[in-house]
């Protein structure tokens, strides 16, 4: 059970939280499996999605992960709503607040904007990603694909490659692989993995070095909107030095799992040809963020302290 009332990042959350959340996924993705989805735990509760940057997957999977769970689920389009009106965060969500919504799921491109609306609202807050800060949802999604085929983590090595400074997917999963014992690398150009020595892993410029006898390979798209300035010479340079194509994956394990967050530039994290190979789980991820969202939202309504 969660005894939190938000889920902002995997910074602050323990091991047996995330071991928690894992668990019930399990379960969801049996129901969803089964196409068993008429439990309605939610019967009664209400979601709103506030996404201020773009987003398919997260988006949709929390609006689909709430309706199989029985809650009503209503999107706030932002061009639409009166944040284009000059309303700010704070008295948006007070005002969603008062329309007795129980969850707010949000992204938002400033770091902390979650954190600052949890404290300010009644209802639950979930980060849909802040900046480069934190994406705890998609990270739990991935711990879970991860588990899922490889049935651990301790000492399992993970390759985290691209643009890792401007990642908040690569900070949440960090938080996460560290807490349960897995051994990372951050690979990228030099300038794109700046201070991540920080996060207290391995860093290197050298794809190959991170690569070699990994059991996971997670690619990351180059963050061009959050790059004040062009970081490499250009993406057929990145494609050159760090884009990973069959020859070099012949480094990593034969069983190695591909990740991506999604969206993928394909022909630039990864080719086409490694995207569509056996080793790929970049759809099964996205599957699976189905059942890590209605896992949170249960264990959330279920158990989460409100203020
Ligand atoms: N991985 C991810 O957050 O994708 P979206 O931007 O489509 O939600």
């Amino acid at each position: 059970m969660l005894q939190k009332k938000d889920i902002l990042g995997l910074r602050d959350m323990s091991k047996n939280e995330i071991i928690s959340i894992l668990e019930v996924a399990k379960e969801m993705k049996l129901r969803i499996n089964d196409g068993n989805l008429r439990k309605n735990e939610l019967k009664g509760k209400s979601i709103v999605t506030l996404f201020y940057e773009n987003s398919t997957r997260t988006r949709t999977s929390f609006a689909l992960a709430g309706k199989y769970l029985g809650a009503t689920v209503q999107d706030l389009g932002i061009s639409t709503s009166s944040v284009s009106k000059g309303e700010s965060l704070i008295d948006t969500g007070k005002t969603l607040d008062q329309m007795g919504i129980d969850i707010i799921v949000m992204r938002n491109s400033f770091t902390g904007a979650p954190h600052i609306l949890a404290k300010n609202v009644d209802a639950h807050v979930i980060n849909a990603g802040d900046g480069s800060n934190e994406h705890p949802t998609q990270a739990l999604l991935d711990l879970y694909t991860i588990l899922d085929y490889k049935k651990h983590f301790e000492g399992l090595k993970v390759a985290i490659i691209g643009d890792i400074s401007h990642s908040r997917v690569a900070r949440s999963n960090v938080f996460g692989l560290k807490k349960l014992g897995a051994d990372i690398t951050l690979a990228g150009p030099s300038t794109l993995i700046k201070n991540s020595e920080l996060l207290g892993v391995k860093t290197t410029d050298n794809v190959i070095e991170a690569i070699k006898d990994s059991d996971v390979v997670m690619g990351l798209r180059i963050q061009f909107e959050r790059q004040k300035t062009i970081s490499f010479p250009g993406l057929s340079e990145y494609r050159e030095f760090f884009g990973i194509n069959k020859e070099i994956l012949k480094y990593a394990k034969d069983d190695v799992l591909i990740m991506h967050p999604g969206p993928v530039n394909r022909g630039i994290e990864f080719s086409t040809e490694v995207i569509e190979s056996k080793n790929s789980v970049i759809n099964i991820q996205v599957k699976n963020g189905v059942a890590i969202r209605m896992a949170i939202l249960k264990l959330l309504i279920e158990g989460g302290k409100k203020q």
